[in-house]
């Protein structure tokens, strides 16, 4: 039996086991997933763990994903831009750390919102460890132009200014939002605002989007916040935040078996977990 796992604090909601399971029984890999509780302090002792039972892959969660970096072996470039590792894979006993976070967000918003991102304008709100996350693997599909705001400025202009000019991120204060919305292709809410329990508040007036274009939640609890909804309602496309999970999965899941994830099932077996 080949091992994987999940690592964090808290874990006991995580819904990795039930998925990544489920893609090893449906291409017939004899694997075993299992989720872990690593208190902080027990993390360089958990990676030791990995490495001496011989663990072919591991998924890292909160709070772990950014101490995690120091005691891996190799760290990709998107990790890097991340500054954040979620995937390990063990590569004949040298650990390197991925993050598929970012780059399993865009392969869902291309899948179930907007196949072709180059060109485009994209408006992200919000400048969190989410926000970091995804812009490199956005900035490699090409937009035109990725305009930050964050509530507090100074966070988005730090956080735009720490990426390479050539990724045309750049920051734009709260007040330029409204203009900026009605004329961007994607806008993407990676704040908190809309997660359950407050799931009415809205991160930015749903009436500044124009019709037809994509608005995107990363928050998948509830699997449509008040923000979709209502930007359904002025005709955007929208795109909820649970296609980020299924597909960080998905790349996990290709990365260690070099096979092609299942995601119809991945996905199916997810939403019947959440009745
Ligand atoms: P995460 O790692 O999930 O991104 P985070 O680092 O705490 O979490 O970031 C949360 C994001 O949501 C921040 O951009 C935060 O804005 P501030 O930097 O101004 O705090 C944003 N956010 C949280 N509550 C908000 C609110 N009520 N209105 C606007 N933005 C909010």
């Amino acid at each position: 039996t080949v091992l994987f796992g999940v690592i964090g604090d808290p874990i006991r909601h995580s819904k990795s086991p039930i998925m990544l399971n489920r893609a090893f029984r449906e291409r017939g890999i004899n694997g075993a997933y299992a989720a872990f509780h690593v208190a902080p302090g027990q993390l360089e002792h958990a990676i030791a763990g990995v490495r001496g039972l011989g663990f072919r892959g591991l998924n890292v969660t909160i709070p772990h994903k950014i101490e995690v970096m120091s005691y891996l072996d190799e760290i990709s470039e998107g990790a890097k831009a991340a500054g954040a590792v979620n995937t390990i894979v063990n590569d004949n006993g040298r650990l390197i750390g991925y993050n598929t976070d970012g780059i399993g967000y865009v392969r869902s918003l291309k899948e179930e919102a907007e196949p072709n991102l180059a060109g485009k304008t994209i408006v992200l709100l919000g400048a969190g460890g989410a926000a970091r996350g995804i812009l490199w693997a956005l900035a490699q599909e090409n937009p035109a132009s990725i305009l930050v705001a964050n509530r507090t400025e100074s966070k988005a202009a730090e956080l735009s200014a720490s990426f390479s000019p050539d990724l045309r991120i750049s920051s734009i204060p709260w007040s330029e939002l409204r203009d900026a919305c009605r004329a961007a292709d994607v806008v993407i809410n990676t704040t908190s605002v809309g997660m359950s329990p407050n799931i009415d508040a809205l991160p930015i007036d749903p009436s500044w989007l124009k019709p037809g274009s994509v608005a995107s939640d990363l928050i998948y609890n509830p699997l449509k916040t008040a923000f979709l909804q209502q930007a359904e309602l002025i005709g955007c496309r929208v795109h909820g935040g649970l296609g980020m999970f299924i597909y960080q999965g998905a790349y996990a899941f290709e990365f260690w078996t070099g096979k092609s994830a299942p995601v119809d099932a991945m996905r199916a077996v997810v939403l019947e977990s959440f009745v």
